[in-house]
């Protein structure tokens, strides 16, 4: 259809507006779009602090399109916010889960691998150092 405009995952703003929730459809429709390109992820930067990043939990950071999650107290990990289904950024960490709500595919916090959903393949790895409260991008 001409003029149907659609994310890089390939849902219509619509779809997205009219099924999910207001929230969950502006997160979605900005978080739509092309998958990280990794020289725009700049290493050394500070991407957030550790006390945005629960222990046992995680937190996406969505301006340096980047998931970090500790899954024991003061080990952090790493990984690409981009969903390797369709490309949308991951929304939310809860329960040791790693979620893209786009389509529902769920990921490991520990590894970025992938535990349901349609997406086959794993989240792409990063390694973070923490410079005092500061979690820096190797
Ligand atoms: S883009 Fe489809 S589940 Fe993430």
């Amino acid at each position: 259809m001409a003029g149907k405009r659609t994310c890089g995952c390939g849902v219509s703003r619509r779809g997205l507006l009219g099924t999910a929730g207001a929230t969950v459809a502006v997160t979605a429709v900005s978080a739509c779009g092309e998958p990280p390109n990794p020289q725009e992820v700049r290493r050394g930067r500070v991407i957030g602090q550790t006390d945005e990043v629960p222990e046992g939990g995680g937190a996406v950071f969505s301006h340096s399109k980047l998931v970090v999650t500790q899954p024991e107290k003061g080990r952090y990990k790493a990984f690409s916010a981009a969903c390797t289904h369709g490309g949308c950024t991951v929304q939310e960490v809860e329960d040791e889960v790693i979620r893209c709500l786009c389509h529902g595919s769920e990921f490991d916090v520990v590894s970025g691998e992938p535990l349901s959903g349609p997406a086959k393949e794993p989240l792409e790895p990063f390694t973070v150092t923490i410079d005092g409260t500061d979690i820096i991008l190797d």
